[in-house]
Formats: structure tokens, C-alpha cells, sequence
């Protein structure tokens, strides 16, 4: 699916996104990207956005957990670097409203596990795998627009993006959101391991070569330490409607 489709009627074009093509003008969808380091809320927010504008959303660390999945379940050597590649390029993923399918299997709780994520972010820095989910995440901007969320969402994969998002909190404030949440999943969780592997997994996150987790130059920077979900949706809202408003 390619960035652009051809103009709906009825359906304005953000602004400064429209092109003229052989085939008339074609309205690009407009992208709201969130990126941020886990558990800063930027899945929840995300989606509370996207329903707010009546947008698509893309939760883009679902793909590299699926390529984890993808590579425990079929026994890949994680440091197999071509293997690892490989079994991103085959995943056979479908999203559907409530979850994602993996082979054909439900496996939306599988991917949210500790260990998944873990081993997510330490293939995300192989550039072959980034290379392998590229295109799948750009088919995700679809008319009336989309909220993506990630880590390299403003910087990589919608560079052009109108409104970007860059979502910190206080690495303690994520841990104890995260205890909270596998608690009330019934899942077992130590805030001590949780606060040590999610400061290991920004490191990585930040620290590596390639699409490293960095704010976009052209991102709005929010702290939601001490907003609570409504609040801080209500900010990314309040940045959406400024941007359309200044682009007129
Ligand atoms: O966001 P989430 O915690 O689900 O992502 C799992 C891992 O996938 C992250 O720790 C990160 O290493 C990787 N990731 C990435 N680029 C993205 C989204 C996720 O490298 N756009």
C-alpha cells in the first residue's frame, strides 16, 4: 500500500500534503507520530488519540516483538543475524481489531510478555530486520490518517510527518505503570528486576547505531511523569489541532 490513494471526495487534504501526480492530485494521510522509550504510555495514548480523530494506529514495537516470537517459536539462533532477518521478512502477521495473529495463531498476550519485549529490543538494532519492517509499517498510512507509535516513528519511518510526538517519563514512574499493569494481569513482577531491565532496554534502545530512540528535531517533547492518560492525550489533541490551525 503506498503513501498516497487517490483523493476521496469530501475528505479535505491536511495541509501541505497533497501532490500532484500523472493521475491527478493524490491526498497523503496525514501521520501523528509518538515515539518514546517503553512503557511511557505511548501505546494507550496512542490509541486514545487515533479514536479521538477517527485514525488508524500502528503500534510498530508489535513488529519487532512479533519477529522475537517469530524467532523463538521457529528456533532461531537470535545471533544469527541473516536467520533473524529472515524470519522478520516471512512473519505472516495479520492485525484484526482486538489483537494480532501470528502463523495463523492468536498471539496478541504472547508478544506482551517480559522476555518478548527483552528479546525485541535486542534484535531491533540488526539494520537488516529495520530494513525487513519498513515497508510494512508505511502501509499503515491510510486515509483519514494514522498515529504511529515506536521508537524511530519521527526520525525514519514518517520523517515528513506533520505533528510528532516525542513521550518521556521518569524511568520510575514507567517501572511502577508496569508493575501495576502485569500485577493486574495477574502476572507476577518485581519493580527492582522491572526498573533494571527497562534502564538496560533504554540503554540499548538509545545507545545503538542504527534508528536509535531520539527525539525527531522537529518533535514536541512531552513529559507525562505527572499527567495522567487523559491529560496527556488531551496535549497531543490540543498540539493537532495548533499544527492544522498554522498550516492553515
Ligand atoms: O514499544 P515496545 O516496547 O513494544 O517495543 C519493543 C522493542 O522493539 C523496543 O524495546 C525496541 O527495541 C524495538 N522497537 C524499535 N523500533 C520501533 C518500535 C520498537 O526498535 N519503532
Amino acid at each position: 500500500m503506498s503513501a498516497g490513494q487517490n483523493r476521496l471526495p469530501g475528505v479535505p487534504a491536511p495541509s501541505g500534503a497533497e501532490t500532484t501526480t500523472d493521475h491527478g492530485p493524490v491526498a497523503v494521510a496525514p501521520v501523528i507520530t509518538i515515539d518514546g522509550p517503553t512503557a511511557s504510555g505511548k501505546g494507550t495514548v496512542a490509541h486514545r488519540v487515533a479514536t479521538a480523530l477517527g485514525f488508524g494506529v500502528l503500534d510498530s514495537g508489535a513488529l519487532y516483538r512479533l519477529t522475537a516470537l517469530a524467532v523463538l517459536q521457529r528456533g532461531v539462533d537470535p545471533a544469527d543475524v541473516a536467520a533473524v532477518e529472515l524470519a522478520a521478512r516471512s512473519l505472516k502477521v495479520v492485525f484484526h481489531p482486538t489483537g494480532v495473529t501470528l502463523d495463523g495463531a492468536e498471539v496478541s498476550d504472547l508478544i506482551r510478555q517480559e522476555h518478548v519485549g527483552n528479546l525485541a529490543s535486542r534484535l531491533a538494532p540488526n539494520p537488516g530486520v529495520r530494513a525487513a519492517l519498513l515497508e510494512r509499517q508505511r502501509a499503515f498510512r491510510q486515509l483519514p490518517g494514522l498515529v504511529a507509535d515506536g521508537r524511530d516513528m519521527g526520525t525514519i519511518v514518517f520523517p515528513e510527518a506533520p505533528l510528532k510526538i516525542f513521550l518521556v517519563a521518569d524511568v520510575r514512574a514507567r517501572a511502577e505503570r508496569r508493575c501495576k499493569q502485569l500485577i493486574e494481569k495477574g502476572i507476577s513482577a518485581n519493580l527492582d528486576d522491572l526498573l533494571r531491565d527497562m534502564r538496560e532496554r533504554d540503554a540499548r534502545d538509545t545507545g545503538r547505531a542504527v534508528a536509535p530512540l531520539v527525539a525527531a528535531q522537529d518533535a514536541h517533547v512531552v513529559d507525562s511523569s505527572n499527567l495522567t492518560i487523559d491529560q496527556t492525550v488531551q496535549a497531543i489533541l490540543d498540539l493537532w489541532s495548533s499544527a492544522r490551525g498554522e498550516g492553515g
